[in-house]
């Protein structure tokens, strides 16, 4: 890492399982353990029965507000403004800890905020975002919802449609911006650190195999193995929380 010209990091929802929010895949307290995706995260589900998806997604606004950054994202927002053009951070975590961990560092005294370079890309989008079903309106809805009715919920400005949150569904093509810069990332960087990710979610976890077939490094932070540990030239397999501020400070 130290000779590593440019690094690529990719994170999963494990890196937030410090702070208390769920993960997806593992065992009784992962989200689709519980629930099945197609019923809440698919464009599907919203045509059948957007209360329902609001709803769960409601919940996890008001979860997540009352979650804070931990370690781990406090020890990539260091490492990651402490060099922003070199150390390019990609998440698939919709959050927005990363963000929050950050404006943390960067509103010390001393600090003038968060050069934009240096903010974490988001692959499946913001949770505390919301956009239009129909139209290409979108914003951030920063502010508790009301989801009683669909009456109560956001609706579009512009076309007067009933707004979505702003995530990537299955089924869904990520924003080709974010991705197409992943990719060119993933095709320069000499090293990938990859941080609490099952690796099973596409394209994400296509990222640390290109470079890995580029020559580069992957190293990858989880207590479990996942399918990527056999192409990884190192393993930490530990929380994040006392991995990555051991291995980045
Ligand atoms: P998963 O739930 O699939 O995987 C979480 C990973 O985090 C697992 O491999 C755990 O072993 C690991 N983990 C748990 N605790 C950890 C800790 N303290 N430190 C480090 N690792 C830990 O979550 P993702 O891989 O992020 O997509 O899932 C990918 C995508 O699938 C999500 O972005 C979401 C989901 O459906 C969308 O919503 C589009």
């Amino acid at each position: 890492m130290r000779s590593a010209d440019r690094i690529l990091v990719l994170t999963g929802a494990g890196i937030s399982a410090e702070s208390g929010v769920p993960t997806f895949r593992e065992a009784l307290e992962g989200y689709w353990s519980r629930y099945r995706p197609e019923d809440l995260a698919t464009p599907s589900a919203f045509r059948r029965d957007p209360h329902k998806v609001w709803t769960w997604y409601h919940e996890r606004r008001e979860m997540v507000r009352d979650c804070a950054p931990n370690a781990a994202h406090r020890a990539l927002a260091r490492w990651t403004s402490a060099d922003p053009e070199r150390r390019v951070l990609f998440t698939q975590n919709v959050d927005g800890l990363h963000d929050r961990a950050l404006d943390e560092l960067n509103e010390a005294p001393h600090r003038g905020g968060t050069p934009e370079a240096a903010r974490p890309r988001t692959l499946h989008g913001d949770l505390f975002g919301v956009r239009c079903s129909t139209c290409a309106w979108k914003t951030r809805h920063l502010e508790p919802l009301d989801p009683s009715t669909l009456e109560t919920l956001p609706h579009c400005p512009d076309c007067g449609a009933l707004a979505r949150p702003a995530v990537v569904w299955f089924g869904e093509n990520l924003d080709p911006g974010i991705l197409d810069s992943a990719f060119v990332e993933a095709e320069r960087a000499s090293v990938c650190l990859v941080v609490g990710t099952s690796a099973l979610v596409q394209p994400a976890a296509l990222l640390p195999r290109v470079v890995a077939r580029g020559g580069g490094a992957v190293i990858e932070v989880n207590p479990d193995p996942t399918p990527l540990s056999a192409q990884s030239a190192v393993c930490l397999p530990a929380p994040a929380g006392s991995v990555l501020p051991a291995l980045l400070d």
